[in-house]
C-alpha cells in the first residue's frame, strides 16, 4: 500500500470521482433521459458541496481520476465492495458501464488491494451494504442473486439477500439506507420482504424516497442527505445524529446522489 494513500486512524477514507465528464449519454435506468441533460458547472457545485460535507464529517477523500466517455465513473459506489484488504469489483450488467471496471481494479491494485472477480453481474457497494454483523445485498435490476452466496462466502458477513421490485429503486442504496449497526432508513415498497428482528427502522415515504432520501452518506453520527427529505431528517435528528443537506438534482438525472457518489474504503 502507497503510504501516502493511508488515511488518518479512525477517519474514513471516501473515493469520489469528479464530474468532469459527467453527461447522459445513453439510458440505462428509470431516472435516465437523455433529451434531460444534466447542467455541468452546476453538477460540478454540487459534487463540491457534497465533498464539503464529507470533509466536514471527518471524511478523508481519495480521489479517482476521471476518464472522457464513463460519464457513470462520478458513481463510485459502484465501483465494486472493499473487504479487509480484499476488493471485489463490480460486473457491471450494462455494457455502457463496463469500461469503468479496468479503472477501478487499477485503482484498487495500486492501493494493495487483492482484486476478486465475480462471473455474475454484481455491482458493488449499490447493492452491497453492511450493518452490523449481516452483509444486505439486493438483487433484481442489477446484482444477479447468484452473486450474493459468493460474497456470503468472501466476506464472512451473515448475507440478507432482498429482492428489489420497483425499477425507481434499482440498486439497494436508493431505498435502504444502514446507519449503525442497529438503525437502518428503509423505504419498504421497493422491497419484496425485509427481515423482522435484523434493525430498527426509519419508513420514508415515497415522496422522499424520490427524492433520493435512502442514498445518504453515513460518516459516524453525522449524516448526509440529499435535499427534500425534511420528514427523515426530523426523525434522524430525534435519533441524536448531526444532519446535512445538500442538493443532489444534477445527479438524480442520472439515477444517483450523495451515497452513490460515494465509496468508503
Ligand atoms: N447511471 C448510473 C447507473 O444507472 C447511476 C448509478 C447510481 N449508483 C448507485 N449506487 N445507486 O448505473
Amino acid at each position: 500500500m502507497h503510504a501516502d494513500r493511508v488515511s488518518p486512524p479512525f477517519i474514513t477514507r471516501v473515493l469520489m470521482c469528479h464530474p468532469t465528464y459527467y453527461t447522459l449519454s445513453y439510458e440505462i435506468n428509470h431516472w435516465m433521459n437523455i433529451q434531460n441533460q444534466p447542467v455541468l458547472n452546476k453538477s460540478i457545485k454540487q459534487w463540491y458541496g457534497l465533498h464539503h460535507l464529507i470533509i466536514r464529517c471527518g471524511g478523508y477523500v481519495v480521489y479517482l481520476h476521471p476518464k472522457a466517455d464513463l460519464p457513470d465513473m462520478v458513481f463510485t459506489a459502484n465501483a465494486g465492495f472493499p473487504y479487509q484488504g480484499k476488493f471485489i469489483v463490480s460486473n457491471f450488467k450494462h455494457p455502457q458501464r463496463k469500461p469503468e471496471e479496468k479503472e477501478f481494479i487499477e485503482f484498487f491494485a495500486e492501493n494493495g488491494f487483492d482484486i476478486i472477480h465475480l462471473d455474475v453481474p454484481f455491482e458493488g457497494m449499490g447493492d452491497a451494504l453492511v450493518l452490523g454483523k449481516y452483509l444486505v445485498c439486493g438483487h433484481g435490476f442489477r446484482t444477479h442473486e447468484d452473486a450474493h452466496p459468493v460474497l456470503a462466502k468472501i466476506t464472512g458477513l451473515e448475507v440478507i439477500s432482498l429482492k428489489l421490485t420497483d425499477p425507481r429503486f434499482y440498486h439497494l442504496d436508493t431505498c435502504f439506507c444502514p446507519i449503525n449497526s442497529e438503525l437502518a432508513i428503509i423505504y419498504q415498497p421497493a422491497i419484496e420482504s425485509f427481515p423482522k428482528g435484523i434493525t430498527r427502522l426509519i419508513e420514508l415515504n415515497e415522496e422522499e424516497a424520490v427524492h433520493f432520501g435512502c442514498n445518504s452518506v453515513v460518516l459516524g453520527d453525522n449524516i448526509i442527505v440529499p435535499e427534500g427529505c425534511p420528514k427523515l431528517c426530523g426523525k434522524l435528528k430525534a435519533e441524536g445524529l448531526n444532519v446535512y443537506t445538500t442538493p443532489m438534482d444534477q445527479f438524480i438525472l442520472a439515477g444517483g446522489a450523495c451515497k452513490c457518489l460515494t465509496l468508503p474504503f
